[in-house]
């Protein structure tokens, strides 16, 4: 019989912890070798594998390996999000991003609007800023508004886009926008077709060497995504977020990350809320 978990030598675990930072961007220290063996050993087992090396051998070479990767990759990310985690970056769009973005549309005549959500996981995040971005909007005609959400993770992905929560979930969104963009279901919520209309799930990996989108972004959330990258990968990836936002576009990132070491491509707002300069 097939243990439940498997022993992971000092040499599999520098191949794992290679494998998965070119796969993901994941940089995984020492601490995180029990990480491995508790979130893989599983696979080992659906495989019938008998030790890692066979595992890694199988990820290089095996005419699955692709899908496999994939699956790896999903057991290795972490996925923790809330609907509006962090409250004061929903404040911050509704009382200082959209208002702005209204009132420039009233010179301009542009009415379109572009916000991404990088790294969205099970898709609370992208949903907490569809309703923000209704509500703001609620009075206004004529506006094109799109909300991409990118995660690596296809299991997430499938979640998201179901857009059912159970009750626990939907515990930190207000009554108000309860009532107004979910629908009862038997074993909790589901976000109501006029907020899923907003949001385009999409499988992208936040290290590919470019990203595809032709348009630009006036918002983009990257939150707590990086915090799990080293300095040089992180360096490219906010890189890649500037290019990819208008001009004077907002870059929201988690409650522990800071950009104060890109300064001359994003401008400090107020805490983890940046501004492309
Ligand atoms: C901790 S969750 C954060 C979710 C949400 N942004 C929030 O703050 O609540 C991090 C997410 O980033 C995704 N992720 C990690 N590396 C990625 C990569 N290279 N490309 C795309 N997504 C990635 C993970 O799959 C996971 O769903």
């Amino acid at each position: 019989m097939l243990p439940s978990s498997f022993d992971l030598s000092e040499q599999e675990f520098i191949l794992f912890k290679e494998l998965i930072r070119r796969e993901t961007g994941i940089h995984l220290s020492e601490t995180k070798r029990k990480l491995i063996v508790a979130r893989l050993s599983k696979r080992l087992r659906m495989l019938n594998l008998d030790n890692f090396t066979q595992y890694y051998t199988y990820l290089r070479a095996h005419p699955k390996a692709g899908c496999e990767i994939e699956h790896m990759v999903n057991r290795i990310t972490t996925n923790k999000t809330d609907f509006f985690r962090e409250t004061y970056h929903f404040d911050f769009l509704l009382n200082e991003v959209f208002p702005a973005k209204i009132r420039e549309s009233r010179l301009t005549g542009e009415r379109v609007l572009r916000l991404w959500s990088a790294g969205c996981s099970s898709g609370e995040e992208a949903y907490s800023i569809a309703m923000t971005t209704a509500h703001a909007f609620r009075n206004e005609k004529g506006w094109d508004i799109k909300v991409l959400a990118t995660d690596l993770d296809t299991d997430v992905l499938e979640k998201a886009v179901s857009g059912v929560y159970p009750t626990q979930v939907v515990s930190p969104v207000s009554r108000d926008y309860l009532a107004r963009y979910f629908i009862r279901k038997q074993s909790g919520y589901e976000v109501c077709k006029q907020i899923k209309s907003l949001v385009f799930f999409r499988k992208l990996n936040l290290m590919d060497p470019a990203f595809p989108m032709r348009r630009r972004f006036d918002v983009i959330f990257c939150r707590n995504v990086v915090i799990y990258f080293d300095e040089e990968t992180k360096k490219a990836l906010f890189e890649k977020f500037h290019s990819s936002l208008k001009d004077r576009g907002f870059m929201f990132i988690g409650h522990s990350e800071s950009l104060m070491q890109l300064r001359e491509l994003f401008r400090y707002l107020k805490h983890t809320i940046y501004q492309k300069a």
